[in-house]
């Protein structure tokens, strides 16, 4: 890495969320190792969403600290909103600006369709989906004013393709995706960018991958070389100026392998010119739209093959 490179985000103040343990750590670790000044927000919870901890990010900044670089902890919730607003304050009150929000905080609270509870559902939501949201939302009003921002949101492929028992987390990844394209939408006019990386790392939250049969037992033993420090290049590029024009894209990161995932479009149309029943639905359209269905496919269906 040339000089240029390691002070990528100089001047620039970002929030990384969750940055206590796992990819946000690494995250923000290596955002202030790029001349960013960083908020370390973690609430330290379990993960299932449990308060466990006091000041999970208080290593991490004197880590930050430790090696030369400025940094300051936070303790709220992402999934309250006065808490988000806190972090953006304290971002704005400690360094003066906020440039770069990373949504990375989370929890699972993985079970079955039919015998997930409605507060399994609502606890996933509140922090991943309104988390991102209110985190965002607070610092947009100090990105339309400055003329510059960036967000990037960890999405996950449970989302984006597909997995079992995750039907909360799924849903609010696939919020998040589509809360980022709306943002770099809205935002565009004020130099705002948004978007997101799908993330597969090694960490707690992958250590309650299901582990029983042989091939899940392979699949793990995979996960595992993928390291949650293989996630903060592309976290420090899209903060960075140098993303410019980079927007409402969504990536997928695989310790050196990063990929451009698909966002959904027509794949095959069918017309008929007098309009449509249920029945030649059934004995047309369906049939000639059937080629192209989708499998019920989960994410390591797709991802299927190791990356480097
Ligand atoms: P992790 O469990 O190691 O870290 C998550 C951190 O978020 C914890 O330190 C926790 O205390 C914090 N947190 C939880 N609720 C919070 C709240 N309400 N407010 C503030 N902090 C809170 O998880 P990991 O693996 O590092 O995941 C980071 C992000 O990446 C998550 O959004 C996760 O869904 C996503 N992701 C991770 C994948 C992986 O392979 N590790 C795969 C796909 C997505």
């Amino acid at each position: 890495m040339t000089d240029a490179n390691r002070k990528m985000l100089a001047g620039k103040v970002v929030l990384v969320t969750g940055a206590g343990g796992g990819i946000g750590r690494e995250i923000a670790l290596g955002m202030a190792r790029n001349g960013a000044r960083v908020v370390v927000n973690d609430v330290g919870a379990s993960l299932g969403g449990d308060i466990m901890a006091v000041n999970p990010g208080q290593q991490v900044v004197n880590e930050i600290r430790a090696a030369g670089g400025e940094a300051v902890h936070n303790g709220d919730s992402v999934s309250d909103a006065k808490g988000a607003e806190r972090m953006v304050a304290q971002a704005v009150e400690a360094f003066g600006r906020i440039d770069c929000v990373v949504n990375n905080a989370g929890i699972l609270r993985d079970r079955i369709f039919h015998k997930m509870s409605v507060d399994d559902f609502d606890a996933v939501i509140k922090v991943h989906l309104y988390g991102a949201f209110h985190t965002s939302k607070a610092a947009a009003l100090h990105f339309k004013e400055q003329g510059s921002g960036s967000l990037v949101h960890m999405t996950s492929a449970s989302g984006l393709v597909g997995n079992f028992g995750q039907a909360n987390y799924a849903a609010a990844k696939l919020g998040v995706t589509a809360l980022s394209k709306s943002i770099a939408l809205d935002m565009q006019k004020f130099n705002v960018r948004s978007n997101c990386i799908c993330p597969f790392a090694w960490s707690r939250m992958t250590s309650s991958i299901p582990a029983e049969t042989p091939e899940e037992r392979a699949r793990v033993e995979r996960l595992k070389r993928m390291t949650p420090d293989k996630i903060a290049p592309l976290s420090i590029y899209l903060a960075s100026d140098a993303a410019a024009g980079v927007t409402g894209q969504v990536f997928a990161v695989r310790n050196n392998e990063i990929s451009l995932m698909s966002q959904p479009r027509p794949l095959r149309s069918v017309h008929r010119s007098e309009g449509w029943t249920p029945e030649s639905i059934g004995e047309h359209a369906i049939p000639a739209l059937r080629a192209s269905f989708y499998p019920l496919d989960r994410s390591a269906d797709v991802f299927c093959w190791d990356p480097i």
